[in-house]
């Protein structure tokens, strides 16, 4: 590609967000990404330096989604890279599991899904090409006591992931999902020793992932030479399950 192109990682402040977005300024793209604070955007801006930036941006509100995608696209540029990671675990048994904690998740894993890809698909659709790449979890596919919410969401970004793939494929517009297994982030920091031996001797690998791993597996499907896959969930967890 011989302009360069903008690229949208949310929830970017840390984590795997962070490593994408990294990742993506360093194949060369222009990078916005996105925290749920001020303060968030700004250690995100200067992180990223002259060729990206730092936007505040809830994806389980409406009127942010519209108002950050609008300040993206004039300052950096219409995204044709879209990488929709941020997400939150809210974990508890089912009979203790507050509506709150049900639909705080399902609003920001499943609901900003929706928000953010209808508000970009249709320069990529102008534009005959665009990248989505959705972040699921393992957790859909193996499910996880005590993780209902998310399992059930992370299964919905599965399931929403591949009838987009039908609906933009025509334009070269393709749109695939990453099921990490356990990477060490702050998400999986809350996971006690004893739980985190016992994760460990089911992994193949014997080791936790790191986020620059998913990384590159994302860097992969933004690129143009990825234009042959859509509407796939890539697994990338060590050989903890086998998908
Ligand atoms: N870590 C793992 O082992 C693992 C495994 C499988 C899948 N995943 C998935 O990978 C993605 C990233 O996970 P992670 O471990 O890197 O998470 P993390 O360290 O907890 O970071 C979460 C990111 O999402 C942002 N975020 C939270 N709520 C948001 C909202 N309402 N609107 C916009 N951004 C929001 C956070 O922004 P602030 O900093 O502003 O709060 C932060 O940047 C998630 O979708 C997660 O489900 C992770």
């Amino acid at each position: 590609m011989t302009t360069k192109v903008t690229a949208l990682v949310t929830g970017a402040s840390r984590g795997i967000g962070a490593a994408i977005a990294d990742s993506l300024l360093e194949a060369g793209y222009r990078v916005a990404g996105t925290a749920t604070s001020q303060a968030g955007a700004d250690a995100i801006s200067e992180r990223l330096g002259s060729e990206g930036a730092g936007f505040v941006l809830d994806v389980a509100d409406d009127a942010s989604v519209t108002a950050a995608c609008d300040v993206i696209a004039a300052g950096l540029g219409e995204p044709l890279v879209v990488v929709n990671n941020a997400g939150i675990t809210r974990d508890n048994l089912l009979l203790r599991m507050k509506p709150e904690e049900w639909d705080a998740v399902m609003q920001t894993n499943v609901g900003g899904l929706y928000r953010l890809c209808r508000r970009v698909v249709r320069p990529m659709m102008k534009a005959r090409f665009g990248r989505i790449i959705n972040l699921s979890s393992v957790i859909a596919r193996m499910g996880n006591g005590g993780q209902s919410n998310y399992a059930a969401s992370k299964g919905a970004v599965e399931a929403f992931t591949r009838s987009l793939a039908q609906e933009l494929g025509s334009r070269s517009i393709t749109v695939n999902a990453v099921a990490p297994g356990f990477i060490e982030t702050e998400m999986t920091a809350k996971i006690g020793e004893a739980q985190r031996d016992a994760l460990l001797a089911g992994i193949a690998v014997g080791r936790l992932g790191q986020a620059q791993e998913v990384a590159a597996l994302v860097r992969f499907l933004a690129s143009e030479e990825a234009g042959y896959i859509t509407g796939e969930t890539i697994h990338i967890n060590g050989g903890l399950y086998f998908g």
